[in-house]
C-alpha cells in the first residue's frame, strides 16, 4: 500500500491514498467473505484480497438475516434432495429464474452447510445431533437449517473467524462510490473512509460486488436504515453492467409495527420461523384470517400470498389500531418458543410483550430485491472483472424468494465466484492496470467528491433521502398501478433536480454519507419504477391492480442498460429451461403440507 498525492489534473485536486490489491471484495457480509475465503482456499495469497466493509467488522445485513438457511439435508424429511429444493425456487419464483443458478444453489448447499458445521456455526440440532431443519413458506420439506432465530449472526460471525483464521485482510467503514471502468475493464474503485474522510483509491484486477440490496429505498423495511441502500446494483450500472427484475420486491409478512412498537423498531422482522414452528395469524375480529386466503398451506404459503391477505384484511378495517394484525404462537410451550426463537422472545419481552402468552402485532415490510445485476454462472457481470454475488446479483429467486434461499445463495455463489476468480486469476495474464490510466480515472471521480463535501445549496440530502422512501412505498409496494408508476416517475424527476442542489458537510458527515446514498437510491429506484411500469401483469411479488392476472407471454426477465445518451433503455429475454432432473421434481407436484405441523 501506497500514499499518493497527484499534482496534475482537474481542480479541486483531490487528496488520496491508493491501496494496490488483485482481488477487491466489496461487502462484508456473509457473500463477500465467503467469496474471500474460497479464493484464499483455491491457493490465493490473502495479502492479495482485500473486504471492504460499509460497517464495522461483523456489522453487516447478514446478521439480520434469523430464521435458517436452505440445503436438501433430508435431517428431518429424508425424502427431500436438491432437485425438489431446486422445484420449490422455481415454483416460488414463479419460473423467472435462471433455472442454472437455481441449481448451483441448491446442488451446492448440503455440502455447504455441513463445511459451515465443520468451521463451527452453531446450528441447532436435532435429538440425535445432527443439524436440524425447520418448515419455512412454501417449502416441499422441512429443509431450513438454523441457529434458533439468530442463524444470518450465526452464519457471519463463522465466516469472519474462517477468514481471520486464514489472515484475510478487512478494511471496514469505508464508502465505497465508484467502480472503476475504461473499455469495458474493472479497474478498481474509489471511496472514503468515513472515520476519517480521507479519499481512497483501489487498484484491483478483479472488483466482487457484495454490497446487498435495495429495499432500504422503502419507508417500512426490514434492514437496518443505512444498509441495503442500493450500493451494489447502483455500482454495477454505473460501471456498465446491466440490471434484470428490479421490479420484483418482496415484502415481508411479519415486520413490527411501529407505532405499537416505536419507531426505531418500525418494518423489523419477525422471523418467518414464528410462523414455520406454528405462529398463527389473526385479524381484529379474531378471525384466522389465512384459512379464506389459501386453505391448504394457511400461514406458510409463499411470502407474497401472506402478505397480501394481510395487506387487504387492513385495507378492508380488519387490522389492528396500529394498522398490522395478530401472530400468535402462545399455544407453544414457553420452553420451546425460548429456545427455538430466543432474540425474538427477548426483543418482545424488552418492549414488555410475552410471547408465550400473547400475540405480537406485524404488518408487511419491505426485506428483498430479487433484482439485480446480470451476472453469467461464474457471477461475472458483463464488465470484465467485476463480479456481483448476493443480493447484489439476479437470477436466482425470479419473481418471489423462499426465505432461507438469500443466505444459502450467498454461500453458493460466494464460492462458485472464489473459484472463477482463482481461476481467472491463474490464468492468462492480463495487461496491468496502468498508473496513469487508473489514477486518471480515480482523480475525476474523486475531483467530483471533493466538490460535493461542503456543497452549500438548499436541500438537505437526508430529506430527500426520506421523500424518495416515501415515493416507493407510496407508488412500488405491495399493489402497483400503471398510472401510480408514472406518478412515481414524475415525482423522482423533481427529486433529482432538487438533488442537484444538496447542502452537504465534510466527508465524515451523515449528510456526505446521505448524499452518496441518495446518488444510488435515484439509479436504483428509477430502475424499480421502469421495471414495474413495464411489466404488464401480475407475477410473485409484483401485483399490479391493473393487471391482476399472471400473463403467460410475460414469462421473460426485463433488463436495464444504459443507453448511448445515459437513459435506462429496457428491453427482456427469455428465460432458460431446467435440467430434466429438475423438471422430475417439478412434474411430481411436491408441495408443503401445512396441517402436518399442527
Ligand atoms: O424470516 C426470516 O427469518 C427471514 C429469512 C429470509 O428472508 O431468508
Amino acid at each position: 500500500m501506497e500514499s499518493d498525492r497527484p499534482v496534475d489534473g482537474a481542480s479541486p485536486e483531490p487528496t488520496y491514498e491508493t491501496v494496490d490489491v488483485s482481488v477487491l471484495v466489496i461487502g462484508a457480509g456473509a457473500a463477500g467473505a465467503r467469496a474471500a475465503i474460497e479464493l484464499v482456499q483455491q491457493g490465493v495469497d490473502p495479502e492479495d484480497v482485500l473486504v471492504i466493509g460499509k460497517r464495522g467488522h461483523g456489522d453487516a445485513h447478514t446478521t439480520w438475516a434469523r430464521g435458517g438457511i436452505n440445503g436438501a439435508l433430508g435431517t428431518q424429511d429424508p425424502e427431500d434432495d436438491w432437485t425438489i429444493h431446486a422445484a420449490d425456487t422455481l415454483k416460488e419464483g414463479h419460473f423467472l429464474n435462471d433455472p442454472g443458478k437455481v441449481e448451483t444453489v441448491t446442488q451446492r448447499m448440503p455440502r455447504l452447510l455441513r463445511e459451515l458445521d465443520d468451521w463451527g456455526m452453531a446450528f441447532s440440532r436435532t435429538a440425535d445431533g445432527d443439524i436440524d431443519q425447520r418448515y419455512f413458506g412454501a417449502q416441499s420439506f422441512r429443509r431450513t437449517a438454523f441457529a434458533g432465530d439468530y442463524t444470518g449472526e450465526s452464519l457471519l460471525k463463522t465466516l469472519v473467524a474462517k477468514a481471520q483464521s486464514l489472515s484475510i485482510p478487512y478494511r471496514e467503514n469505508v464508502f465505497i462510490s465508484r467502480v472503476l471502468t475504461e473499455d469495458g475493464r474493472a479497474l478498481g474503485a474509489v471511496g472514503v473512509d468515513l472515520d476519517t474522510g480521507d479519499f481512497l483509491a483501489f487498484r484491483a484486477d478483479t472488483a466482487v460486488l457484495a454490497a446487498g440490496g435495495y429495499t432500504s429505498l422503502y419507508d417500512r423495511h426490514s434492514s437496518q436504515d443505512d444498509e441495503n441502500t442500493g450500493d451494489g446494483p447502483a455500482l454495477a450500472y454505473e460501471a456498465g453492467a446491466r440490471l434484470m427484475d428490479m421490479e420484483f420486491v418482496q415484502f415481508h409478512p411479519t415486520g413490527m409495527v411501529g407505532d405499537r412498537y416505536g419507531e426505531e423498531w418500525d418494518g423489523r422482522l419477525v422471523t418467518e420461523a414464528v410462523r414455520g414452528d406454528g405462529g398463527r395469524l389473526y385479524n381484529s375480529e379474531g378471525e384466522r384470517f389465512m384459512e379464506r386466503y389459501s386453505p391448504d398451506q394457511m400461514e406458510l404459503d409463499a411470502r407474497d400470498v401472506v402478505a397480501r391477505a394481510i395487506d387487504r384484511e387492513v385495507r378492508e378495517g380488519r387490522g389492528t389500531e396500529n394498522g398490522g394484525v395478530y401472530l400468535d404462537i402462545s399455544h407453544r410451550e414457553r420452553e420451546y418458543i425460548e429456545e427455538r426463537l430466543p432474540r425474538m422472545y427477548e426483543r418482545f419481552a424488552d418492549l414488555g410483550v410475552d410471547m408465550a402468552t400473547e400475540p405480537v402485532e406485524v404488518a408487511p415490510t419491505a426485506h428483498y430485491g430479487m433484482g439485480g445485476v446480470v451476472v453469467d454462472e461464474h457471477s461475472e457481470t458483463d464488465v470484465d472483472g467485476l463480479y456481483a454475488i448476493g443480493e447484489t446479483m439476479a437470477g436466482v429467486h425470479g419473481a418471489n424468494r423462499l426465505g432461507g434461499n438469500s443466505l444459502a445463495e450467498t454461500i453458493a455463489f460466494g464460492e462458485a465466484a472464489g473459484e472463477a476468480i482463482a481461476d481467472r486469476l491463474a490464468g492468462e495474464d492480463r495487461p496491468a492496470v496502468g498508473d496513469d490510466q487508473f489514477h486518471r480515472l480515480a482523480r475525476h471521480h474523486l475531483a467530483d467528491l471533493t466538490t460535493l463535501a461542503g456543497s452549500d445549496g438548499s436541500e438537505d440530502p437526508e430529506v430527500l433521502f426520506d421523500e424518495l422512501r416515501g415515493l416507493m412505498g407510496a407508488h412500488a409496494g405491495i399493489l402497483r398501478d400503471g398510472e401510480g408508476l408514472v406518478e412515481g416517475l414524475a415525482e423522482l424527476e423533481a427529486l433529482r433536480e432538487r438533488a442537484g442542489d444538496l447542502a452537504v458537510g465534510d466527508p465524515t458527515s451523515r449528510s456526505f454519507e446521505f448524499a452518496l446514498n441518495l446518488g444510488f437510491a435515484l439509479t436504483v429506484t428509477e430502475a424499480v419504477l421502469r421495471g414495474a411500469a413495464e411489466r404488464a401483469e401480475s407475477r410473485g411479488a409484483h401485483y399490479r391492480t391493473d393487471h391482476p392476472e399472471t400473463d403467460d407471454g410475460w414469462r421473460r426477465n426485463i433488463v436495464i442498460e444504459r443507453d448511448s445518451v445515459g437513459g435506462m433503455h429496457l428491453s427482456t429475454t427469455a428465460v432458460g429451461s431446467p435440467s430434466q432432473a429438475v423438471q422430475t421434481a417439478l412434474d411430481a407436484g411436491y408441495e408443503l403440507n401445512y396441517h402436518q405441523l399442527e
